[in-house]
This record gives structure tokens, sequence and C-alpha cells, in this order.
């Protein structure tokens, strides 16, 4: 095969191997959400990370105003008490917060008055209902996009009312959404439906980002395990945008 030939894959969307450097979905910030409750947690699921070769940390609290009314206030602070933290145990890795948005109503009525913690400049992760599709879904991503943001739609392969039929994958994929899935997902963690369809996203190449949605230890050590195996060396050869986050 000549030079030429080599740019005239026909996997356009394959790269040569590469490492996982930055994780941008996680609830790491001690006490405010369902993720890590203590700093001591937030400490060990860093050093974690860190041994993982995760060099970037950009934390995405919950923002979901029924349950974890959180704000960029509330955020803002959490992630200085952790850096701080992590200076006095001697951890250098860099650490950033944004937020994990809850799709409902009370979204929808605020987004637009209200300070959006967004990944890099205007990358902004959202997550639904687990059981329901909301109604409303296409108009907000729609209303989203049209306000500048390049919405990241996380775990898709989670969402219980995208299970029973995968064709419904390619319709949200065509809205130009951006789908996260959930490393944890391939590995069977939340269940066989779930890795099946994380799997159809591999497969299909329907994958922009991963990430690791660490809210406890366990899910930490569970992908360093999933680290080793093929099928993550199969998901890091697809074109990854977390690098570049
Ligand atoms: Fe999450």
């Amino acid at each position: 095969m000549g030079i030429f030939d080599f740019f005239k894959s026909d996997k356009p969307n394959e790269i040569a191997d590469t490492t996982l450097k930055v994780d941008f979905h996680s609830h790491l910030l001690p006490g405010i959400d369902d993720g890590c409750q203590t700093m001591e947690d937030t400490l060990e699921n860093i050093r974690e990370l860190q041994s993982q070769g995760i060099e970037k940390i950009l934390t995405t609290p919950h923002i979901f105003k029924e349950l974890y009314p959180n704000t960029p206030e509330i955020i803002r602070e959490k992630l200085e008490l952790v850096r701080k933290t992590l200076k006095d145990n001697d951890l250098q890795i860099e650490i950033h917060a944004a937020a994990e948005y809850y799709l409902d109503e009370w979204f929808i009525q605020n987004f637009k008055n209200m300070e959006i913690l967004t990944i890099k400049d205007k990358y902004i992760l959202v997550e639904t209902n687990y059981m329901e599709r909301p109604h409303f879904l296409q108009e907000i991503l729609f209303e989203l996009q049209i306000s500048g943001y390049k919405v990241i739609l996380a775990h898709p392969e989670r969402y219980n009312y995208l299970l029973s039929d995968f064709r419904q994958f390619e319709d949200l994929f065509n809205t130009g959404v951006l789908f996260q899935c959930n490393l944890l997902s391939f590995t069977g963690y939340y269940s066989p439906v779930i890795k099946k369809a994380a799997h159809y996203l591999l497969k299909n190449k329907m994958v922009h980002m991963v990430g690791s949605d660490i809210h406890k230890i366990k899910h930490s050590k569970t992908i360093g395990q999933f680290k080793k195996t093929k099928e993550y060396k199969d998901l890091m050869k697809l074109n990854l945008l977390n690098n570049s986050l």
C-alpha cells in the first residue's frame, strides 16, 4: 500500500491507537450530588483515574432542580476545596468543573437566563429521565443548538426509552447531538441490554466521546479493568473528542 492509499482508507474516522487523557463526566465533588460523599472518596477516585493515565478531569455534578439544586457558586466552591486538598496531598492533576444538566421543564424555562457551566467553550453535557422520553426532547436539543451550544448527550445507551428499538439512536444522532457513552456500559455493569446498546453504538461508529461517570470507587476500579480489554482498544480506535476537551 502506497502512502496515498493510506489516506484513502474506507474507514475515515479510524486513527491510530491513542490514550485517553481527558475525562469529562464524573461526580467527584464531595457531598453535592449522588457521587462522592466525602473528600476521602474524592481523593481515592482521583488517584485511581490518575493511575489509569488520566491527566485532566472535568467533573460534572448534577444540576437537577428537584433532587440536586446545585448552582455555579456551590460547584466552584467545592472545586476550590478539592484543588486545595489535592495540593495538600501532593497530587498533581488538572481538575475543572462543569455540570450535567437534567433536561426538565425547569431547565427549559430557565436556561436562557442562567449561567451555564460549559465544558471547554460551548459544550454542554445533558441527561434526561431514564424511563420516559421527554415530549420536548427534540425541541430543547434544537433550542440549545441554535443558542450556540454543542450538545453532548450523556450515556444515550442508558435510556430505557431508546432501548426498545436501536434505530432511534440514528434519529438522535442525525440531529447533530454528540453521543457520550459511559465506559462502564461496555462492561455490562448496568445491564446486559445497556451493554448491547453500547456495543451497537461502537460498531456503528456513533460514539463521539466516552466518560467515566464515576460516582464511587467501584466505578473507577471497574473502568480500570475494562481498560485492559480488546473492546476498550477498539473504542480507542475511534476518533474520540475527549483529548481535545
Ligand atoms: Fe453522570
